[in-house]
């Protein structure tokens, strides 16, 4: 009994743990998963073609990213660039690029 009991207070410990950690992201993980996005985002505000805006992603809030990448990839925010971008992105590869960004300016 007294065995049990130990079991299921050590999975619970170890479930608690866990949830964070996925929450935030790694972000060494994040940084090589935004290599392809890079072309495209590493300026500051602008492309090589400046003729149209691209959003400056560092330093922006890790919710707020993730959130963005599962409306385009939802279809709910459009833009087909960014679609096809986000479309092959799990939610714990959107959580790593959220914690890559959050993470750098
Ligand atoms: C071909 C250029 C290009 C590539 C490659 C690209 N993006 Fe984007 N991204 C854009 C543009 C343009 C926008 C603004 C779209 C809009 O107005 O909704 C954008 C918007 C975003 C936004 C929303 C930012 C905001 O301030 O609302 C996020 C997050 C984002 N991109 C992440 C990524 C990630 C992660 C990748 C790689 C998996 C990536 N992008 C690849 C051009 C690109």
């Amino acid at each position: 009994m007294m065995k049990t009991i130990n079991t299921l207070i050590l999975t619970l410990v170890v479930i608690f743990a866990a949830v964070p950690a996925m929450a935030q992201g790694d972000a060494e993980n994040g940084r090589k998963l935004m290599e392809t996005c890079l072309g495209c985002h590493a300026g500051k505000v602008t492309n090589a073609s400046p003729n149209y805006h691209v959003p400056k992603l560092g330093g922006q809030h890790a919710d707020y990213i993730v959130a963005a990448l599962k409306a385009y990839k939802a279809g709910q925010r459009w833009h087909p660039t960014m679609q096809a971008n986000a479309v092959n992105l799990s939610d714990q590869d959107m959580s790593d690029i959220a914690a890559y960004i959050n993470s750098v300016q």
